[in-house]
């Protein structure tokens, strides 16, 4: 199991996130934290300076990846196979809030995050006036947690098992070890199988795609951050495919967002390039 302390210095990334979602109107500008703020303001010039030369930028990799999230995450709502919504390291990010204000009682999300960060969270959907119901609520988490009410079983066990059900991990796979992320996937396919549909989705960077010189300095950065690695633990994408079947998924592939720029706006930037969105899926229970 990954150091906790390591989990916590995670969180920060969360703020920036939140930034994000909030100056590209995904979210209510009251998920957008004063750290949150200033971190983005810090790092606006650089992301200025990539974006004049036509490189890539933070924003357009963290929108492509939430836009490809979202059309998959519709998709499988109005398709009728997902139901309910667990998102591990939710952190600020506005995805519940957009869909239970869309969805309403016709889904159940549950956000999880770290204690602290869902305490957050909790605050934050009060101040917009978004109240806890039994159809979107905020819960405790530590995604590495093997046992207990805040263990992914734990929160899977307070939902429907007869309803088809998603996982959703946004920012948080990169940050751990190949054997956590390994373990967490196995965790992941043996819990969705007790449903009668079962989808991941999840974003991840691989080293293949990652290898230039600027990207390579981010990741340092971005190291240095979070007080922590960061992990690229697949050369290609068809060797995280493989683990993800290995760990229980019945299909797994990695999309590139920049194959869906025809599509959605975002993925047209750069770094588009730069990440894949993971759709796994467990076999339908008969
Ligand atoms: C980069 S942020 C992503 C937040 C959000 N998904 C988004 O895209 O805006 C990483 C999140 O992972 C959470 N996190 C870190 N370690 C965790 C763990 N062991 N279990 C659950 N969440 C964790 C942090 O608290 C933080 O909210």
């Amino acid at each position: 199991m990954p150091d906790t302390r390591h989990s916590a210095a995670v969180s920060p990334t969360a703020l920036y996130t939140g930034a994000v979602w909030a100056k590209h109107r995904l979210s209510h500008p009251a998920f957008a934290t004063i750290e949150g703020r200033l971190l983005y303001a810090a790092g606006a010039p650089a992301m200025m300076l990539s974006r004049r030369f036509g490189g890539p930028t933070l924003d357009g990799l963290l929108l492509a990846r939430h836009e490809v999230i979202d059309e998959q995450l519709h998709a499988a709502i109005k398709a009728g196979t997902v139901s309910q919504i667990i998102e591990i390291a939710a952190g600020l990010s506005p995805r519940g809030w957009r869909y239970a204000r869309r969805y309403g009682d016709r889904i159940r999300y549950v956000e999880a995050d770290l204690p602290a960060m869902a305490a957050r969270k909790r605050a934050l959907l009060a101040r917009v006036g978004c109240a806890e119901t039994a159809n979107h609520r905020v819960a405790d988490i530590d995604a590495f947690a093997l046992t207990g009410p805040a263990s992914l079983d734990g929160i899977a066990a307070s939902l429907d098992p007869e309803r088809g059900t998603a996982i959703i991990t946004e920012g948080l796979i990169n940050y751990f070890p190949l054997d956590a992320v390994n373990g967490l996937w196995r965790r992941m396919a043996t819990t969705l199988q007790r449903f009668p549909n079962g989808l991941y989705l999840s974003d991840l960077h691989i080293a293949g795609e990652n290898r230039n010189l600027a990207v390579q300095a981010f990741v340092r950065l971005l190291s240095g951050f979070v007080r922590g690695r960061v992990h690229l633990h697949f050369g290609a994408a068809a060797e995280a495919e493989s683990a993800l079947t290995s760990a229980g998924f019945a299909t797994a592939t990695l999309i590139s967002p920049a194959d869906c720029a025809d599509r959605l706006r975002a993925c047209r930037d750069p770094a588009a390039r730069l990440v894949r969105v993971i759709r796994a899926s467990t076999a339908a229970r008969v």
